[in-house]
């Protein structure tokens, strides 16, 4: 969406950033997928029975790449990356080394990931807490963190930043080291699933090699009851998750600089808000150039209001 505006008035942006953070509250929230790997990842997602498909359920996601989906409220559900796909330019039929969905399409289609596949676990409040987290219980492929962004409550980031692979013990390791599996499905055994007699958290304890991971990823679920240290909360945040997260940047997974934020359109008829933008956008680092008058502010706010009921 194009603002092209004269005139600034304070009363007016005031009233555009009420009608933004109201609207904020109850609107669906922003996930924006970037891939920092050196490698393409094939993001999966897979809606929990009862919650709305998101536009996509798989994409491509080529190096450097990043996209931006809106989640409806009250969402919850799972993202993944997966590895080493083909797909025929042709027919669009093929598979992965890791996180395949067995849907031989880039389409996940509402079918999950195969382990072992690091995966990130949503669910949005909506007016309420979104609960968020990084788990390893199925096992690991992919170093990925999850950021959030313009939401109030602790809202840290969590995830895995290691590269588990290069530490992942020989009985874990799958094919040449492209995945490291968790040991419940390695071994199958109840104690490590948590499963028959160790299926409560005073009989599931962590074992030799879920505190392995939980080493590796201290913010990362490494066993089923893994929960007090492994989920995060927030309110109304928009959401990046991001694979192989050090890969062009050494900087700590908890990066709480701004981003350079604006207001973009992410289809024609949608008007988004990538948070945190405000302080960019008032000191006019924001790559597009803003200012207003008074009648268009109105329109503008009136505008965005309704479209992000
Ligand atoms: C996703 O977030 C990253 C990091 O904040 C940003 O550089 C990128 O432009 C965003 N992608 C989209 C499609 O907005
Ligand atoms: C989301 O869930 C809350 C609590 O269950 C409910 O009050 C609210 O109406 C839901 N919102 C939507 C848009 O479904
Ligand atoms: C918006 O619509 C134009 C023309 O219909 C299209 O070329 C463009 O790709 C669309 N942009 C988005 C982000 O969907």
């Amino acid at each position: 969406m194009d603002l092209i505006l004269s005139h600034c008035s304070s009363l007016y942006i005031s009233t555009l950033i009420l009608l933004l953070f109201a609207a904020k509250g109850t609107s669906e929230s922003m996930f924006n997928f970037t891939n920092k790997c050196d490698y393409t990842v094939w993001p999966g997602i897979l809606a929990n029975a009862g919650s709305s498909p998101l536009d996509t359920t798989g994409f491509e996601l080529p190096p450097g790449g990043s996209r931006n989906y809106k989640v409806p409220p009250n969402w919850s559900g799972r993202f993944w990356g997966r590895t080493g796909c083909t797909f025929d330019p042709h027919t669009g039929q093929g598979g992965c080394v890791t996180g395949d969905c067995g849907s031989n399409k880039v389409e996940c289609n509402g079918a999950g990931a195969n382990p072992p596949a690091t995966l990130a676990e949503f669910t949005v409040g909506s007016g309420a807490q979104d609960y968020y987290d990084v788990s390893l219980v199925d096992g690991y492929n992919l170093p990925m963190v999850v950021q959030a962004g313009g939401g109030s409550g602790s809202c840290l980031s969590t995830g895995c930043v290691t590269d588990l692979n290069q530490h992942c013990p020989t009985e874990l390791r799958v094919g040449e080291g492209e995945g490291c599996k968790s040991a419940c499905e390695a071994f199958g055994r109840p104690d490590y699933c948590c499963s028959g007699a160790y299926g409560s958290p005073a009989t599931c304890k962590p074992s030799v090699y879920s505190e392995m991971f939980k080493t590796a990823c201290p913010k990362s679920y490494s066993y089923a009851y893994d929960d007090a240290t492994s989920t995060f909360t927030c309110m109304g945040a928009d959401y990046t998750i991001i694979f192989c997260p050090l890969s062009t940047s050494r900087k700590s997974a908890r990066d709480t600089s701004p981003t350079t934020g604006s207001v973009t359109g992410s289809n024609n008829d949608t008007v988004v808000v990538d948070s945190p933008w405000f302080p960019d956008f008032f000191t006019g680092h924001s790559s597009e150039t803003l200012s207003f008058s008074p009648s268009s502010i109105a329109s503008v706010a009136l505008l965005l209001f309704l479209t992000m009921h």
